[in-house]
């Protein structure tokens, strides 16, 4: 693998430089998410690395992204895929270090592309320095009031303090040495911060200010709608918690208050030029309380996750896009659009899936309904359908967000032994409660294949911490390159077209093209998308075809009426 410098990165293209002061840089950018561990490894010891990623920066300019977002690389004892982070303010050494983190910025920024880091203020590792002293320091100290830490029922205090499940399964409590319990949302090692405590914001604020001074351009907030927590002295059970509206006043969840700590972070975010950007990521019920993340005086953005967990049909679409373009509009955001990313199954297997209601579920529930890998699955038009929606997507006012592998089409990799797989979402359940969260997040963390063949599918000299399948040699970078039919060159003329063709963040329905199955419309400058959602093939709308998400069918005619817009497919035409 060749290491670049930044004086061997041209530009993506000439007006590359001239983005770097834009404040709204983030309003309409393809933002691609890199999983650190899993994209390219230049250490040759089987896990990616960020002189890995930045011998790719060629790769992410020519695909034609504006921005990449870096999942965790901090110090982490990877209890659960470095969101459990043991030191905000360094890198892992398996990952690199901090001159490997300024040479990547300095790469990216010299080919024209932004830099996102992902921040986990919701809850540290257990290695971090404070819940270790929290640890030594026993019950009441000063260091146990940056977690929460609460004495446990029972005669003895033997049982936790209330019944609650972590969001991976299992107990939410756990209990320490000298008999105290600590909560813990997530895994045993995701120790929850208390951010009632001061000391807990001021390091954040010194955190974002680390990083920003080392030329970050924003932040991926990880479960910002869980910090601020009321928990008062009387815990309800589990069964209470469930019931209660989360309306603002939910002990745990999407707290009013918790928009305090952003007001402050935006002013953190405003000392810089342009300002620090930051996306939420927010399960929230309504997408009226996740723009309340998105807000100007707050984070600035927040992750829509309705097209992730809608369904490939015309009507939930439109109604999505419709429903998030008019509260972007009311806020002074700007929409933000997803369909995978490091927690879900990959979207060209989700779209693979037997009909049933509900599908697809957004942790792979009906991935492992379906009977996992084998049983039930059509690939090929999970994939059609895939690229059909990444194109309508790509095509929409606002950001979206790119998860590594989705532009060769990569579908999830259910091919992992048990004893192989690292996720706590797997390994904290069995068969028996793993309905919610499936066979786990691995199978689309599995590193890169860019080559046919060779160690690794050339992720790497030394192999891959995760098993990759024999079919990945077809989904290569090298497979695909060149391949006018590939999803690899779909994204390409795709993501670069869509830097000429983005104006207004607005568009029209042409109702008079649109009907149950098909959706058509119109962005500034005669720029048109029109999806296919149907099985039956219908008349293609009038225009030069700019790019396909499937081969058209119909005669070539000079009218380009008698073409046909098939099933599953979308185009972009200009008219
Ligand atoms: C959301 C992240 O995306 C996920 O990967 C992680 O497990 C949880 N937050 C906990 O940090």
């Amino acid at each position: 693998m060749t290491s670049q410098s930044a004086a061997d990165i041209r530009p993506l293209d000439e007006s590359a430089e001239l983005l770097v002061d834009d404040p709204t840089w983030w309003r309409q950018a393809a933002v691609y998410q890199i999983y650190p561990r899993s994209f390219a490894d230049a250490s040759g010891d089987g896990i990616g690395d960020l002189r890995g990623i930045t011998s790719r920066v060629p790769y992410l300019r020519d695909l034609g992204v504006d921005a990449v977002w870096l999942s965790p690389f901090y110090p982490s004892a990877l209890a659960d895929g470095g969101y459990d982070v043991d030191d905000y303010r360094d890198v892992d050494p398996r990952i690199g270090t901090l001159e490997d983190f300024d040479e990547l910025s300095s790469v990216l920024h010299a080919a024209g592309l932004r830099l996102i880091v992902d921040l986990v203020p919701n809850h540290t590792g257990s290695g971090h320095a404070w819940f270790q002293e929290a640890l030594a320091a026993g019950r009441g100290s000063r260091a146990r009031e940056r977690y929460i830490f609460r004495e446990g029922r029972g005669e003895h205090g033997e049982l936790p303090p209330a019944d609650w499940e972590s969001i991976f399964g299992g107990p939410a409590w756990t209990r320490v040495e000298d008999g105290q319990w600590y909560l813990h949302l997530f895994a045993t090692e995701q120790p929850d911060l208390n951010w009632a405590d001061r000391e807990v914001h001021e390091d954040f604020l010194t955190t974002l200010r680390f990083w920003s001074d080392r030329g970050v351009d924003g932040f991926r907030v990880d479960v910002a709608h869980a910090l601020a927590k009321d928990l008062g002295e009387e815990l309800p059970s589990a069964a209470e918690l469930q019931a209660m509206p989360q309306d603002g006043r939910h002990p745990l969840w999407d707290r009013d208050e918790v928009h305090e700590i952003y007001a402050e972070w935006r002013r953190v975010f405003e000392e810089y030029s342009p300002p620090r950007t930051a996306v939420a990521e927010a399960w929230v019920g309504s997408a009226e309380r996740r723009a309340r993340y998105a807000s100007p005086q707050g984070l600035g953005q927040a992750f829509n996750f309705d097209l992730l967990e809608a369904d490939f049909d015309a009507a939930d679409y439109r109604r999505i896009v419709t429903e998030n373009l008019a509260q972007s509009a009311q806020t002074g955001s700007s929409s933000t659009w997803v369909f995978s990313n490091h927690d879900v199954v990959r979207h060209a297997t989700r779209y693979g899936l037997p009909p049933r209601a509900g599908r697809p579920g957004k942790q792979g529930a009906d991935w492992v309904a379906a009977g996992g890998p084998d049983e039930g699955i059509d690939r090929e038009l999970g994939l059609r359908r895939a690229r059909a929606a990444t194109l309508f997507e790509l095509a929409l006012p606002g950001s979206a967000y790119l998860y590594q592998g989705e532009e060769l089409g990569l579908h999830e990799v259910a091919e992992i032994p048990d004893d192989q797989r690292q996720d706590p979402a797997f390994l904290r359940t069995t068969p028996e409660t793993r309905s919610d969260d499936g066979l786990g997040r691995d199978g689309c963390r599995v590193p890169l294949p860019w080559a046919r063949g060779g160690a690794s599918f050339g992720f790497g000299e030394g192999g891959s911490h995760l098993p990759q399948p024999s079919w990945f040699a077809d989904f290569s970078v090298e497979a695909e390159s060149d391949d006018p039919t590939s999803t690899l060159e779909m994204y390409r003329r795709a993501l670069h077209l869509r830097r000429e063709l983005h104006g207004a963040e607005t568009l029209t329905w042409d109702d008079a093209l649109s009907d149950g199955e098909v959706l058509v419309f119109e962005r500034t400058g005669g720029w048109v998308c029109a999806t296919n959602f149907g099985d039956e093939e219908v008349p293609l709308p009038a225009g030069e075809v700019l790019v396909a998400s499937g081969e058209l069918g119909g005669s070539e005619d000079a009218a380009g009426g008698a073409r046909v817009l098939p099933g599953a497919t979308t185009v972009w035409l200009r008219r």
